[in-house]
């Protein structure tokens, strides 16, 4: 197990090489791919890492993500992912057999933290959202390297999927 300063040291890594590797992209798809993919393969303990995104009328589509097959849609009044969305807040669960309405795309999942990425009218365009195999998985300091993530992406979304 590592201490917080291993973790905020792997954040600080993983972030820096996504902003480089993304800088230059125009294309939303291609850097929530690279996002997902600096994010599952830096921390042993996410066993699932992905972006669902509002497609119509309050509802989320999977993808991209690693892992195991997560469900196809959900709407945003379910979930913890439903819930960050409807709220634009970041739902950090503990144990996820304490939050009622989890839907458990994967049995072995015990915690889960989900971000949302808002744009500048504060709509939630996205949500990223990482579950664990263990209990109590997530912190202030996973919520506050998400919550930049996604902050900065919130930024960058009307330029990407506008080209
Ligand atoms: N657990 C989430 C659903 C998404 S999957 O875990 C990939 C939820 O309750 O919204």
């Amino acid at each position: 197990m590592f201490t917080d300063s291993d973790k905020q040291k792997i954040y600080s890594d993983t972030m820096h090489r996504i902003w480089l590797l993304i800088d230059d992209s125009t294309d939303w798809i291609a850097a929530l791919s690279t996002i997902v993919s600096e994010l599952h393969s830096s921390f042993d303990q996410f066993h699932w890492t992905g972006f669902y995104r509002t497609v119509r009328n309050k509802h989320l589509q999977v993808g991209p993500y690693q892992g195991e097959h997560g469900c196809i849609d959900i709407p945003f009044s379910q979930g913890v992912c439903g819930a960050a969305a409807r709220l634009g807040m970041t739902q950090l669960i503990r144990d996820v057999r304490e939050f009622e309405g989890h839907i458990a795309c994967s049995p072995t999942t015990l915690s889960e933290i989900v971000v949302p990425v808002l744009d500048s009218h504060d709509e939630t365009v996205a949500i990223l959202d990482i579950d664990s195999n263990e209990l109590e998985a997530f912190d202030d300091t996973d919520r506050e390297n998400l919550e930049e993530l996604c902050r900065k992406l919130g930024k960058r979304f009307t330029q990407m999927i506008s080209t």
